[in-house]
């Protein structure tokens, strides 16, 4: 089931990558004819060759890209971005009404002002159940391959609709969210305008969707030092970068514009061990897999214990840090990567012990922190 329906995406994603090129082309050479930026005027001349004129193709209809990140910026056909249809999804994303008590919206714990996520180790929903994971932060989702720590969903549109329904976020049945939206004479009035129909499930989807691929971060000192401006990166942060690619070896899994390989991997979070104790047995020592992680998704015995790599981009903002929100700093990670992750049978060969000074340690963290960009959303 899932092999097809990736080609499939994938040969979407790249049908709209010919025509984002073209788009790129085109518009630069618009600009350097002195034409106006305004998305408006750029009429017929401006539409790319051998696009097909819908949704996708629409050079208007993107939001800006900030520096570093690929212009390359997949939306899958059934679901083509409008100016309008962001403009919905970022009410519903801030609106209460699609949870049980109507007191959480989705910015309820993921707040952009901490590059949407909430500060938390472990999210809280409705009447303050506590959920078994940290809350990911949104930025560059568009880039996304897969959803979740466990990449459960591979797309967005699928994605929006479960923490609805998840009775430890959300707790709304799809039929229950959908009459409340119809029952709402200014959501039914813009539905209809968007949609052209009373809100159903899939435009609900389709339009938080669209919102959550507007939200961008980059212009980073990272990205500014990237592009040539060598000095947006202090020394510090230089010795950083050479740690991160080299000794560290992050770039084996932090890697590309999102510094993600949206892939899985086992760096032993998951793997509890308890405290020492005075008369322990080496069975109480040998740790315990409290997360299946991707396993859950695969079957695969490689996957147990294994987690989707997050962007680091704003990693900053975004702590406490890693599926379960067990390190509180970025020092904190950094020693845990420093000891080589946590030991058990399944751990990702990327991961072993650096032995890394506190320099080198402090160097690292200055790095990380000069990927925290100007996160925009909307358009
Ligand atoms: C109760 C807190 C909470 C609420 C409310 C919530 N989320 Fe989340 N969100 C989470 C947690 C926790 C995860 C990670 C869960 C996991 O991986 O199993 C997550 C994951 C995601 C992801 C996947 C990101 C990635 O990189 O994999 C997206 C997208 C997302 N949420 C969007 C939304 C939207 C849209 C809403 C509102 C409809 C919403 N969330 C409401 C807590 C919440
Ligand atoms: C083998 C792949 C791999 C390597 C190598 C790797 N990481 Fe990670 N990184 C991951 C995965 C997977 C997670 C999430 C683990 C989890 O939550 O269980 C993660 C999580 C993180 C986080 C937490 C981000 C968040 O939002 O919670 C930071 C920070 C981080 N890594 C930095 C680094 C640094 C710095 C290095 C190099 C010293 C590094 N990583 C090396 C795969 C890797």
């Amino acid at each position: 089931m899932e092999r097809p329906a990736r080609n499939a995406v994938a040969a979407s994603l790249a049908a709209t990558g010919i025509r984002i090129a073209v788009w790129v082309l085109v518009t630069t050479l618009v600009s350097l004819s002195g034409a106006s930026a305004d998305p408006n005027t750029q009429t017929v001349e401006a539409q790319p060759v051998g696009a097909r004129g819908t949704g996708t193709g629409r050079v208007s209809d993107r939001p800006e890209i900030p520096l570093g990140l690929d212009l390359y910026f997949p939306v899958p056909e059934g679901n083509p971005l409008s100016s309008e249809t962001v403009a919905l999804g970022r009410t519903l994303f801030f609106d209460p009404i699609l949870s049980r008590d109507l007191r959480l919206a989705c910015a309820g714990c993921h707040d952009p002002e901490r590059a949407f996520t909430d500060g938390r180790a472990l999210s809280v929903g409705v009447i303050g159940r506590v959920g078994t994971r940290s809350v990911p932060t949104l930025v560059n989702r568009a880039y996304g391959r897969s959803f979740f720590w466990d990449g459960r969903t591979s797309s967005l549109e699928d994605q929006v609709l479960l923490p609805i329904q998840d009775p430890m976020e959300m707790d709304m049945s799809l039929d229950d969210v959908v009459e409340r939206l119809r029952r709402d004479p200014v959501y039914s009035e813009r539905f209809l305008q968007r949609f052209g129909r009373i809100p159903t499930h899939v435009d609900l989807a389709n339009a938080l969707a669209s919102y959550l691929r507007t939200i961008l971060s980059g212009d980073a000192p990272i990205d500014r030092y990237m592009n040539g401006v060598r000095d947006a990166l202090s020394t510090q942060a230089r010795d950083g970068l050479r740690i991160f690619r080299e000794r560290g070896n992050c770039t084996a899994c932090h890697l590309g514009p999102t510094f993600t390989d949206e892939r899985f991997h086992n760096t032993g979070v998951a793997w509890k061990y308890p405290p020492p104790a005075p008369h322990a047995t080496s069975a109480d020592e040998a740790g315990r897999l409290v997360d299946l992680g991707r396993f859950a998704v695969t079957g695969d015995d490689e996957d147990r214990g294994a987690f989707k790599t997050p962007t680091l981009r704003d990693v900053e903002r975004t702590a406490p840090y890693m599926h379960d929100g067990s390190l509180a700093t970025l020092a904190d990670v950094i020693d845990f990567y420093d000891r080589g992750g946590n030991a058990n049978p399944y751990r990702d060969p990327g991961i072993r012990p650096l032995d890394l000074s506190a320099e080198e340690k402090q160097a690292l963290q200055t790095f990380l922190r000069s990927l925290s960009g100007n996160v925009s959303e909307g358009m």
